[in-house]
């Protein structure tokens, strides 16, 4: 029970890795808040926790709205009387293309709702947490904010700026007990990702296709993110802020 007694807000854990987060967070003993657009997401996912003995709530946000966000805060302050972790995870890939050819409304897209929303989130979290006495920010990014993809420059750019986004805040916060990271996995199957394997007659072919460009031989799942995570958001992280997690099967030391 490793987040014993703690509330933990995990964004875009309606499908994919927040999901995968928000179940692990539930059984570690946390009270999880599930958010996301899509309220029959939330609520899949709100049972299966609550199936399984957890204590969650659902609520309909957008990340990169300051009034929904809002909203998330206070609904999760009125169930729970405290906010002590924030998992900022929801993310999109936003426009392809490069400079000349990407859609621009992508472009906004990727930058409102990657690096704004976690900045947006954390905002109106952080005034609960200072009540709580400090708390924990894990920022989701990405392998591509080093490893960059051509034709990727509005996901790549929207999550790079994560990485100095956190460091600053880490200074920012440090003086409230309010630690703040960032979490780099690589490659693990979601929906977000499912595309990549849609090209071979088998996607086990596609899984181990990608998996073999790993050192460690496979892709990730949903439980290596967690673990890492639940790492960085309980007191077992308690001297760590500013930092850069990845988590990528040893992609980042190719
Ligand atoms: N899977 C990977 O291989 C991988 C690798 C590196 C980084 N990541 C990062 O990990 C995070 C989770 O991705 P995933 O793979 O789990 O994909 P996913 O299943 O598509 O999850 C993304 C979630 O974010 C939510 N979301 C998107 N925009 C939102 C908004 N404006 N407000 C609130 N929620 C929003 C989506 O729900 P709604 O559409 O219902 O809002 C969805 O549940 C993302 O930040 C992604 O960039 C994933």
């Amino acid at each position: 029970m490793r987040l014993h007694d703690k509330v933990a807000i995990i964004t875009g854990s309606g499908t994919g890795l927040g999901k995968g987060i928000a179940k692990r967070f539930a059984r570690e003993g946390a009270s999880v808040v599930i958010c996301g657009r899509r309220i029959d997401k939330v609520q899949e996912t709100v049972e299966e926790i609550s199936g399984a003995g957890g204590t969650a709530i659902g609520v309909q946000a957008d990340v990169a709205d300051e009034a929904s966000v809002k909203h998330l805060v206070a609904e999760t302050v009125s169930h729970f009387r405290a906010i002590n972790v924030l998992v900022n995870n929801a993310g999109v890939r936003g426009a392809v293309g490069d400079a000349t050819s990407m859609d621009l409304d992508g472009w906004w897209e990727a930058l409102r709702i990657n690096l704004s929303g976690p900045l947006i989130c954390a905002r109106h979290v952080i005034p609960a947490m200072k009540e709580s006495g400090g708390g924990s920010i894990v920022n989701i990014g990405s392998m591509r904010l080093v490893h960059v993809k051509a034709g990727a420059a509005a996901y790549c750019a929207s999550k790079g700026g994560l990485i100095h986004l956190t460091k600053v805040m880490a200074l920012d916060h440090a003086a409230d007990n309010i630690r703040v990271n960032l979490l780099s996995p690589a490659l693990v199957l979601t929906p977000f990702t499912q595309y990549v394997v849609d090209d071979f007659d088998d996607p086990e072919e596609g899984i181990r296709y990608f998996g073999a460009q790993y050192p460690l031989g496979r892709i990730g799942t949903e439980e290596d993110i967690a673990n890492a995570a639940l790492f960085l958001a309980s007191d077992e992280s308690s001297w760590v802020t500013g930092a850069h997690l990845n988590v990528d099967g040893g992609m980042g030391a190719k």
